[in-house]
């Protein structure tokens, strides 16, 4: 399974021969202006929630590729008003799709769309197809929550997570999260962007190396395969 970094919360992360976009936040991030949205390819783009670092780049992506727009049911009415495709789905709830099952789960975190609409609950998603598994977490605190992912889905080939502190948990949470979730390999997002989430690369990595876990963090654009 090829996943691509995209910048911030972005992945793209092909599944069965769909492009699954997570989160896109691309052309207004300084950090991601190498990077050609105009060529970026999506069958579906899941949505974690409304916040503008997550949702800036949906409408036009969607538009572009003729996506179909996964997210809790108050971002996909949101869309739909806009005339676009969309899933609806609520907290606990899973849905057969063409490339996999998904579960969208609890994230602690708040959600608002960028024109101050409510944008329902944050959550995160885990999928899953025959071939792998993983869990995008979205934005979110550590949450005891997590616990509940290996009881009830598949065991998890990798997690994204966020690390970047301050609006969601920082690294030292997201290793105890990775334990919640009893998974060792961890793709970092969520910091750097902006001021407040700066973080320390080397302590990130070593933080999750003393916990015997492998925490990855990829240069935008760059792709790897798990
Ligand atoms: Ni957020
Ligand atoms: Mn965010």
């Amino acid at each position: 399974m090829q996943v691509t970094y995209l910048g911030q919360s972005a992945f793209q992360i092909a599944m069965h021969g769909k492009q699954l976009i997570f989160d896109p936040m691309i052309s207004s991030n300084p950090m991601a202006n190498h990077m050609d949205l105009a060529t970026l390819q999506s069958d579906y783009i899941l949505l974690s929630h409304g916040h503008g670092d997550h949702v800036a780049d949906a409408e036009m992506l969607a538009k572009q590729n003729d996506s179909k727009i996964i997210s809790s049911y108050e971002v996909v009415s949101w869309y739909e008003q806009k005339g676009l495709a969309g899933h609806p789905m609520n907290l606990g709830g899973k849905f057969k799709f063409d490339f996999g099952t998904v579960k969208y789960v609890q994230a602690i975190h708040s959600s608002m769309l960028p024109d101050g609409s409510y944008g329902g609950p944050s959550g995160g998603f885990v999928v899953w197809n025959e071939d792998k598994s993983f869990y995008f977490a979205g934005d979110t605190a550590l949450t005891l929550d997590m616990k509940l992912i290996p009881m009830t889905c598949p065991t998890l080939d990798f997690a994204i997570l966020p690390i970047g502190d301050n609006f969601t948990m920082g690294y030292e949470d997201a290793v105890i999260a990775a334990d919640f979730i009893q998974c060792d390999t961890i793709i970092g997002c969520h910091y750097d962007t902006f001021g407040y989430i700066k973080i320390d690369h080397e302590a990130a990595i070593a933080e999750f190396k003393n916990a015997g876990k492998n925490l990855i963090l990829l240069n935008i654009g760059q792709s790897i395969t798990l």
